[in-house]
């Protein structure tokens, strides 16, 4: 039976669901993720700040989060998970034709982390770029790895999100350092794999792209002694607003792609939102009318990982055995841009059980 679909391809979000639950012609052959060693506990931060214990577990959700050590950049905590997603694809470097980078902070302005990722891995057959979408980026570049593989113009993509957080974190800022953590996860796409793609969508809203930013470093502002000293190449946030639009923007989003797919949200086996703050994810979950034990809350001891959030919590949640085959799984995320998207994958009969690191 041919599905129509209901709403088709939407150009105010740039959604792709061609026909309800069908795949898109694009899986995930591999998924791995790497936190360093390293740990910043809530009782470390009491140390710095004015803060405590009860007030970041309440307010966040989040113990402790991991921080790269010195010497440790953004590519070189995306090399371990790189390497564990293609080890479970089956696949070594030098077969994979492209690679996107999802990053907030790049190992170097210029050129893309992706590129010292590649030289990292020896990927030698591959073209690699950054994609900027903050803490939606992953989303992002899987929707632009999908475009690709569908197409047909790049058949093995790895994708990566990854940051170095803690390096553009204020630890005078209580309202933002309790926040953030370091990390990596990536994902290899290509046309078969064990979690199929049916529903993909990528949205922006630049009006409020004053909400979350880094100030300084970039063309508007360079990097001057003034800069450095007004603490403006750190990350500052609006966290109420941000809070109550990321809430809001989430629902709607997971909203649009059920209503795409013809699903109610009894059918979704789990939702992976964003891992921001914990009141958030369940804020999404009670919007959406979904059971608490459904949804993942995954950052008591990472924090926010930015573009890593999703490709690590979903990998962790695959490891914990939780994802059958036939089981619908959706992504949700946003971040500053503002950015936002939403993906749905299904499980296959090659779906594994808590077999991949
Ligand atoms: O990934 C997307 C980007 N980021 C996010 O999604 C983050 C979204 N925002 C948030 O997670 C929350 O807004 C925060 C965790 C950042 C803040 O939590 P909140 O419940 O929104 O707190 P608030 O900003 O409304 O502050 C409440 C009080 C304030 O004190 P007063 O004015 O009521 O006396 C703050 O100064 O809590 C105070 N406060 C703290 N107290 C102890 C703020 N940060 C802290 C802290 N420890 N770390």
């Amino acid at each position: 039976m041919i599905f129509e679909p209901k709403h088709g391809l939407k150009s105010d979000t740039q959604g792709l669901a061609p026909r309800p639950r069908a795949s898109l012609g694009a899986s995930i052959l591999g998924l791995g993720f790497y936190l360093p060693e390293a740990k910043l506990t809530n009782v470390d931060l009491e140390k710095l700040v004015e803060t405590s214990d009860e007030w970041i577990v309440t307010r966040t959700g989040i113990t402790s989060r991991h921080v790269a050590a010195p010497g440790q950049d953004t590519s070189t905590l995306a090399l371990p998970a790189a390497q564990r997603a293609l080890e479970q694809a089956g696949l070594t470097s030098d077969q994979l034709d492209l690679i996107l980078v999802a990053t907030a902070t790049p190992d170097t302005p210029v050129p893309p982390t992706a590129c010292w990722l590649q030289r990292h891995l020896g990927a030698t057959n591959a073209a690699a770029m950054d994609i900027s979408a903050a803490c939606s980026g992953f989303l992002f570049a899987m929707h632009t790895a999908v475009a690709f593989v569908r197409s047909g113009m790049h058949k093995r993509v790895l994708v990566v999100g990854a940051e170095t957080l803690t390096r553009i974190t204020d630890y005078k800022d209580r309202g933002t350092c309790v926040l953030f953590g370091d990390g990596a996860g990536a994902a290899v796409i290509g046309r078969e794999g064990f979690l199929d793609l049916i529903y993909t969508s990528i949205s922006s809203d630049g009006r409020g792209a004053d909400l979350i930013t880094v100030p300084a470093g970039g063309s508007r502002l360079p990097a001057s002694a003034e800069t450095v000293a007004e603490r403006m190449h750190f990350l500052r946030l609006k966290g109420q607003e941000v809070f109550r639009r990321a809430v809001q923007t989430m629902a709607s989003a997971a909203r649009t792609a059920l209503d795409s797919l013809d699903m109610a949200i009894s059918d979704l086996a789990f939702l992976v939102p964003h891992q921001a703050n914990q009141r958030i994810t369940l804020a999404v979950a009670s919007a959406l009318g979904l059971p608490a034990e459904k949804v993942m809350a995954d950052m008591s001891d990472v924090g926010n990982t930015s573009a890593a959030s999703l490709p690590i919590a979903l990998t962790r949640l695959l490891q914990s055995g939780r994802i059958k085959p036939g089981d619908p799984v959706m992504l949700v995320g946003f971040g500053a841009g503002l950015t936002w998207g939403c993906q749905v994958f299904r499980g296959n009969e090659s779906t594994p059980h808590a077999r991949i690191g």
